[in-house]
């Protein structure tokens, strides 16, 4: 049996009430030494994964904190129970749950849902996206230097081509301006909104682009990862999301900096 986006938009929802009123000790612990968990990541994966589980025993869930949940590979979720982990512990409002569901490898549901702001970004496959119940559509600019774009940067040890700072000073250079919002989630769901025009990043995992990869293709924009590849879920992920035709210029200024 499938999903439907109410449930997933109903279990988002239940997670960000677990974010916004959680009361206990966050008890953050380092898994790395600039990255972060909370008792209140645990606490939002825990109902997720019970959720899922009750509702659809046997699908498979790959989720952020307790990892790879065996299940039928044919229907398979990604879930970040807290995307913005770092701006949560600090007291930043900018974080996010994410939800995506794939059926035989293809992404048909996503909710990316901001609990501050009471904002469900949501789509299914084929239906287009919505933000809040009212249709999404990328924005329409044709040149970078009328671009507000965004990215992330990685937290672990990486090889030299995963630099993002190479790939930041480009994009300085080029475009009207970058953000790092400290949401990959919510960045990918502004870019499908318009309110950004273009997001990258070179070393991302598969649950902080799934609902959001969806979300901006129902909403008119083209995601691919930084190859051009449009498996932007193959491992290992990164991603490119803008539309039509601020993307493959996006994708141009990636490759001119491998180049060099
Ligand atoms: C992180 C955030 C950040 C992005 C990182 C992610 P987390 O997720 O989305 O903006 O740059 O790549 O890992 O750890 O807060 O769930
Ligand atoms: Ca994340
Ligand atoms: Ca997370």
């Amino acid at each position: 049996m499938k999903p439907t986006l109410d449930f997933i938009q109903s279990i988002a929802a239940e997670a960000g009430d677990i974010l916004q009123n959680f009361a206990g000790d966050l008890k953050i612990e380092h898994k790395s030494p600039i990255d972060l968990v909370t008792q209140a990541d645990h606490a939002s994966e825990r109902h997720l994964i019970k959720a899922i589980r009750e509702a659809f025993p046997g699908h498979a869930i790959v989720a952020e904190e307790s990892g790879e949940w065996e299940g039928m590979p044919e229907h398979q979720w990604f879930i970040d129970p807290l995307d913005g982990t770092l701006n949560y512990a600090h007291g930043v409002p900018i974080y996010s749950v994410s939800i995506g569901y794939a059926f035989k490898g293809e992404m048909q549901l996503g909710v990316v849902y901001d609990p501050t702001r009471g904002e469900f970004f949501c789509a299914e496959r084929g239906q287009g996206a919505t933000l809040n119940g009212k249709p999404l559509q990328v924005s329409a600019f044709t040149e970078l230097i009328d671009c507000m774009l965004a990215t992330g940067f990685p937290k672990g040890a990486n090889a030299p081509e995963d630099d993002n700072l190479v790939n930041f000073a480009s994009f300085i250079n080029v475009a009207q301006s970058v953000r790092r919002l400290g949401s990959a989630a919510l960045n990918i769901v502004y870019v499908g909104s318009g309110r950004l025009d273009g997001f990258w990043e070179v070393d991302i995992y598969q649950w902080d682009i799934a609902a959001g990869g969806l979300i901006v293709q129902e909403a008119g924009g083209v995601v691919t990862d930084i190859y051009g590849g449009p498996d932007f879920l193959k491992k290992p992920p990164s991603f490119v999301c803008a539309n039509p035709v601020i993307q493959p210029k996006m994708l141009a200024v990636l490759a001119e900096v491998r180049a060099q």
